[in-house]
């Protein structure tokens, strides 16, 4: 692991945008759904908001390239859930270069994976996210970080709202 977050971060971007180089379109239709980023920037900004110190694990629900869940790896245990097997790979193979050890990602449904042991979701969504509202059990104590304004969890409580630059992104709990 590098010494430093920001360190850190320069090296992410670094191997994304060597990824990204290869690409005709940073953004694609996947099995589960919609392949778009958010911004690298702007998660690291939205994650030093918060007080990352009461988290275990922080998980990535649909993790596209896996940006967001190499960036987390930089301050706590971080995994990346996405349907996708090219971006899974991709993730895996960033993940190893750059030497982050903290990192998994598992190519799967995240609709079917047991949340329990994720206290720090994030999720930039493609769809509304009654589906997470539902799997969350029903005792989960840890808090759900939505990146963007377009998706909101009816039935969860606000927590508050943060901005990472101009995007809008919330903080909801059970
Ligand atoms: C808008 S992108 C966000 C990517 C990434 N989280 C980021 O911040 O750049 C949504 C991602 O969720 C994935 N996805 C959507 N539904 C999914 C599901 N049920 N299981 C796994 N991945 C899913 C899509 O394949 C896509 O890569």
């Amino acid at each position: 692991m590098s010494d430093t977050p920001d360190k850190g971060l320069a090296g992410i971007l670094a191997a994304l945008a060597e990824f990204h180089a290869g690409l005709d379109e940073p953004y694609k239709m996947t099995p589960a759904g919609m392949w778009a980023c958010s911004k690298s920037e702007e998660v690291y900004e939205l994650l030093g908001q918060l007080d990352l110190g009461i988290y275990r694990r922080f998980a990535d629900l649909g993790s596209g390239d896996g940006r967001a869940v190499l960036i987390a790896s930089l301050f706590l245990p971080a995994t990346g859930i996405e349907a996708d097997p090219g971006l899974v790979e991709a993730s895996q193979d960033m993940a190893q270069g750059l030497g982050l050890e903290r990192v998994e990602f598992l190519c799967a449904d995240c609709r079917q994976v047991d949340l329990a042991p994720y206290d720090l979701l994030f999720v930039y969504p493609d769809k509304p996210l009654d589906w997470l509202v539902k799997m969350l059990p029903d005792n989960w104590r840890g808090h759900l970080l939505v990146y963007g304004p377009y998706f909101q969890p009816a039935g969860l409580t606000h927590l508050k709202t943060i901005y990472a630059g101009q995007t809008m992104c919330t903080l909801w709990e059970r």
